[in-house]
């Protein structure tokens, strides 16, 4: 059985390495990637403040198709190359987006979103889709934030199988 433990109290690069750790803790043993998406999903939206939704779509064919996440109902499908998460996908870049009002083409699907981060999620060379990322709060996300989801998201792709969740 695994609990989440508070690292409210830690700077930000103290929240990213007690996350790295977690995460190993809830991938050992397991390589399912719905579950392991789940989890993942799960522990970010319960430990990094001022979040209003954290989750993944994955890539099917050339539509990005909602996944595993936290917060809002959200829209399903979003073509490569629109949004910000099919613009990051399309780049095969992490974009930080400080005022979600700003992007041309960005996609509200929580009217509160004011800020968003989206890292690709790439695996042998392999695009398989986005981590999403929205705040309430105008610029919430920095290279630190893109570094540290970066690594995390590196722990997940090299801890699971994407197969059923891709085409
Ligand atoms: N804002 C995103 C759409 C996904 S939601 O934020 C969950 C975008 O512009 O791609």
């Amino acid at each position: 059985m695994h609990s989440v433990r508070s690292v409210a109290h830690l700077p930000k690069a103290g929240i990213f390495a007690e996350l790295r750790q977690q995460l190993a803790g809830l991938l050992a043993g397991e390589r399912d990637g719905l579950a392991n998406c789940a989890n993942f999903t799960a522990l970010i939206h319960e430990t990094l403040p001022s979040l209003n939704w954290a989750g993944f779509y994955f890539l099917r064919g050339q539509e990005l198709v909602l996944g595993t996440f936290q917060g809002k109902v959200a829209c399903v499908r979003i073509p490569l190359g629109k949004g910000v998460c099919g613009t990051a996908a399309e780049r095969r870049e992490t974009l930080v987006v400080p005022d979600v009002h700003q992007f041309p083409g960005h996609i509200a699907c929580d009217a509160d979103s004011r800020s968003e981060i989206v890292v690709p999620l790439i695996q042998d060379g392999r695009l398989l889709g986005v981590l999403d990322l929205d705040s309430p709060q105008p610029g919430r996300f920095d290279r630190e934030d893109a570094d540290g989801l970066g690594t995390l998201v590196q722990l997940l792709l090299q801890g699971t199988d994407f197969e059923r969740l891709t085409d």
